[in-house]
């Protein structure tokens, strides 16, 4: 695992009210207080980032779930990388399986999107993942699914992306299956994954920049089985959905992975 772990909260089209998510905000704002060892990233609604953004800890961090690929222009409804940046944010979650599955996102659009976010000088969260259970065998081969969607997924959103951009990116493995299903991935699965994931990049990159990429884990993570996932796997963090928008349980998570 490279540095701190990296934590972030995908709150998704949640909290319902402003209210509900100053008072999540806050309870994270207090442990952030005693928090040194981890980077906590939160990934609010666009509405809210700007208004949580200015009662926050200096060291909590923001990102936003989509943005579009243009600086600016007319794009209805849309919101940009340039947007984000000027307001603080400093992630970008992009191909979650939602926006690939609600929305018709294709490995095309999220390339461009990721290249976008590069430009404006984010951090794109990659999301990648396969749809179904038992992708791997008993042996520890990767069968044909996880390798040939992850790897898909990866090598096309990676189109044309330099080298020298590749060090601001962050992917998270999220098994389609595992996600808000309390069925999380074990963690040598995990462990299996990102060691594919690394081994792609090493194929369209090299060994060290495959090496300086940050790859989390995303799916049914709680404070039960987040040491396992991130210490067992060796991944460098977790995507926290459901369990990110419970106060308590998130603070958790928080506390078990920064000992
Ligand atoms: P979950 O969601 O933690 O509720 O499974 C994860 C995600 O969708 O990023």
């Amino acid at each position: 695992m490279n540095n701190k772990p990296l934590i972030i909260a995908n709150w998704k089209m949640n909290p319902a009210t402003f209210e509900e998510a100053e008072r999540l905000l806050n309870t994270i704002n207090k442990e952030m207080g005693r928090n040194e060892n981890a980077e906590v990233v939160i990934c609010p609604p666009f509405i809210y980032l700007s208004s949580l953004l200015s009662i926050a800890k200096d060291n909590l961090v923001f990102g936003a779930q989509d943005c579009f690929w243009e600086d600016k222009g007319a794009y209805t409804g849309e919101i940009s990388p340039l947007m984000l940046k000027k307001l603080g944010s400093q992630y970008v979650i992009i191909g979650h399986s939602e926006r690939r599955k609600y929305f018709q996102e294709t490995d095309q659009v999220i390339n461009r999107k990721l290249k976008a976010i590069l430009k404006a000088r984010l951090n794109p969260v990659l999301c990648v993942g396969e749809e179904a259970r038992d992708s791997f065998d008993s042996e520890g081969r990767s069968l044909d699914e996880v390798s040939l969607v992850i790897g898909e997924q990866v090598e096309k959103a990676l189109i044309e992306v330099s080298p020298a951009w590749i060090r601001n990116l962050v992917i998270a493995y999220e098994p389609i299956w595992a996600i808000g299903t309390g069925n999380s991935c074990s963690s040598d699965d995990a462990m299996r994954a990102t060691l594919f994931i690394r081994k792609i990049l090493t194929k369209l990159y090299d060994r060290s920049i495959a090496e300086k990429v940050k790859i989390i884990y995303g799916g049914s993570v709680t404070s039960q089985n987040v040491v396992d996932l991130v210490e067992g796997a060796n991944m460098d963090g977790v995507l926290v959905g459901g369990a990110s928008l419970n106060a308590s349980e998130f603070v958790k998570i928080m506390e078990v992975l920064k000992k």
